[in-house]
Order: structure tokens, then C-alpha cells, then sequence
């Protein structure tokens, strides 16, 4: 902008009109959600498809328990109803499955708890290190302990976190590698090096994994499993900060004064609230 003047001019193209425009076109703009392919040796990446702009699109508000949402259609969107609606009910469309700190970032809102039945709350990876670092007693321990733990950051991603809703482990496939990889004996360790990972077993079932981490398998897991959860969840709540659930849930009864200072607070304050709710809720679920 500064190079040319002539297309240019500093005191109208400012950053704040760019994140003015940003935001607009954001408002509008929608993506049809991409075909899942199922033929697996088509390993072509197809191209995304072209976002396209929508009028009006933004007219509906967001709830997680929605009665609307929109349909692609090769020459139509359309906003259908997903349940019948009574006459003067307020119909609802849904951005998607959000959780409060998503709906807060990417629009600037929250559902006061506890509406939001797609909440989630982060347990990072580096929370299960220390928790699984912890047991740690002598340097040859440790030194087995990285090896193990290099192999589990090549399978996650970068920053990666396990993620929690109101009703078990989303990220449940990646949670049982890490803890099998975690617990398993050096034997099994050596063996899994040399076969360059583990053979499919029929425990490993993609259904009977989610059936395992969900909030009614959570606490049958093995003992071992259960301990590092346990404290991997606990690690996450300390980084909360001092303030208890209970003196939290205080601040969310009173919110009406803080509605009223600082909406931001308050929205803030839901977030916040929702993940301990459900990280104490892992705490109930994974107790030794
Ligand atoms: C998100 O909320 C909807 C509406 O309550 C529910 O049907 C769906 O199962 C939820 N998804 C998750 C992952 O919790």
C-alpha cells in the first residue's frame, strides 16, 4: 500500500477497513462441504471448491441446538427446516458444530451455559507428557520414556490436544494410540518398533474405541489409562488459574452485573466455565 500511492491511499486503506472488509466477505461466504470420497486409491487431492457469497446468509442466528440449516443443491441453497416449528419460534440455522471458544473467535458470541450441547473442552498433548512423565524414577526410564514419546509426536500433529465434549473423547482414536503407545511394556515397545507400528487387533474396532472413550466407557478403562487422564486432566484445569469451578459458577449466577460491565467477560467467562464443567466431569469419570 505504502508502494503505491497511486492505487492506494493510507488514511482510507487502513488495517482496520481491511479487518472490516475481511469480516463482511467472512459473513457471507460458504463453502460447500466436499463429497467424503470412499474410493481410497483415488489418492488425487481434489481441488476445495470455490467458496461462493450468499446474501442474507448471515440473517440467521447460530444455536448448537438448531431447528435450520442450509442445503446444497446443484442449482439452489436452500434454508429448510430440520424440525417442525411452531408459529413464532425463532428459527435458528447452524455454522456447524461449534464449540464456545470456536463460536467466540470466529463470530464473537458464546451460548450461555450450559446450552451449548457442542461444547468442548482441550486437554494438550503436552498435558499427557507431564502427567505420563511424572512416574518417571530413575534417567534409563527417561530416556525410554522420550523414545516413546518422540513416536507419539510424529503421530500427532504439532499442538495437538485431545478434545472432549459433553459426551466422551472426539479425538478418541488418536487418545487410544497415545495411551497404548504410553503404557504398553518394553517388550511391546520393541516389537512395535520393529513392525513399525502395532498389527490391528480386533480391540482396535473404530467403534468399540469410540464406545471406550465415551462418558458411559470412560470409567472401565484399564487402571493405568484412567491414571493418565485423570492427571492429564488435572494438569489442564491448574492452567485455569486459581478461580474454583464453584466461585466460576458464583460469577455465572451473578452474571447479570457482568453482562452488563463487560460482555467480554462474560463471554469469556462461559467459555472458560463450559470447559472446566466437562474437564471435572473427566476427573468424576476417570477417578482411580
Ligand atoms: C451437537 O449438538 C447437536 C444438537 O444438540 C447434537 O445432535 C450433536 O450430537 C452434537 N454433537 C456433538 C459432537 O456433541
Amino acid at each position: 500500500i505504502m508502494r503505491h500511492p497511486e492505487l492506494w491511499n493510507p488514511n482510507t486503506h487502513t488495517l482496520e477497513l481491511y479487518t472490516q472488509l475481511v469480516a463482511f466477505v467472512m459473513a457471507y461466504s460458504f463453502q460447500e462441504p466436499q463429497e467424503e470420497d470412499d474410493d481410497e486409491d483415488d489418492e488425487e487431492q481434489r481441488a476445495p471448491n470455490p467458496p461462493i457469497m450468499v446474501p442474507m446468509a448471515d440473517m440467521l442466528n447460530h444455536v448448537s441446538k438448531h431447528n435450520a440449516n442450509l442445503e446444497f443443491n446443484p442449482d439452489s441453497l436452500k434454508m429448510v427446516s430440520v424440525r417442525p416449528l411452531r408459529k413464532g419460534e425463532e428459527v435458528f440455522n447452524t455454522y456447524g458444530q461449534m464449540a464456545n471458544w470456536q463460536l467466540l473467535h470466529m463470530y464473537g458470541f458464546t451460548e450461555p451455559y450450559p446450552e451449548n450441547s457442542n461444547d468442548t473442552a482441550d486437554i494438550p498433548v503436552a498435558c499427557l507428557y507431564q502427567a505420563a512423565a511424572q512416574d518417571i524414577q530413575s534417567e534409563p526410564e527417561r530416556q525410554l520414556f522420550d523414545e516413546r514419546f518422540k513416536v507419539l509426536s510424529q503421530m500427532m500433529e504439532e499442538n495437538a490436544a485431545f478434545v472432549f465434549s459433553n459426551h466422551g473423547c472426539l479425538t478418541d482414536s488418536e487418545l487410544h494410540s497415545a495411551l497404548k503407545l504410553l503404557c504398553m511394556s518394553q517388550e511391546e515397545f520393541s516389537e512395535f518398533r520393529d513392525n513399525e507400528g502395532w498389527e490391528d487387533d480386533d480391540e482396535d474396532d473404530d467403534d468399540k474405541i469410540s464406545q471406550a472413550f465415551s462418558n458411559e466407557g470412560l470409567p472401565d478403562l484399564k487402571l493405568s489409562w484412567k491414571r493418565l487422564i485423570h492427571q492429564a486432566a488435572r494438569l489442564t484445569l491448574r492452567s485455569y488459574g486459581d478461580a474454583e469451578l464453584e466461585s466460576d459458577r458464583k460469577l455465572m449466577e451473578d452474571g447479570a452485573d457482568l453482562k452488563g460491565q463487560s460482555s467480554r467477560r462474560w463471554r469469556a467467562l462461559q467459555v472458560r466455565f463450559g470447559q472446566k464443567v466437562i474437564l471435572h466431569r473427566l476427573l468424576e469419570l476417570t477417578k482411580p
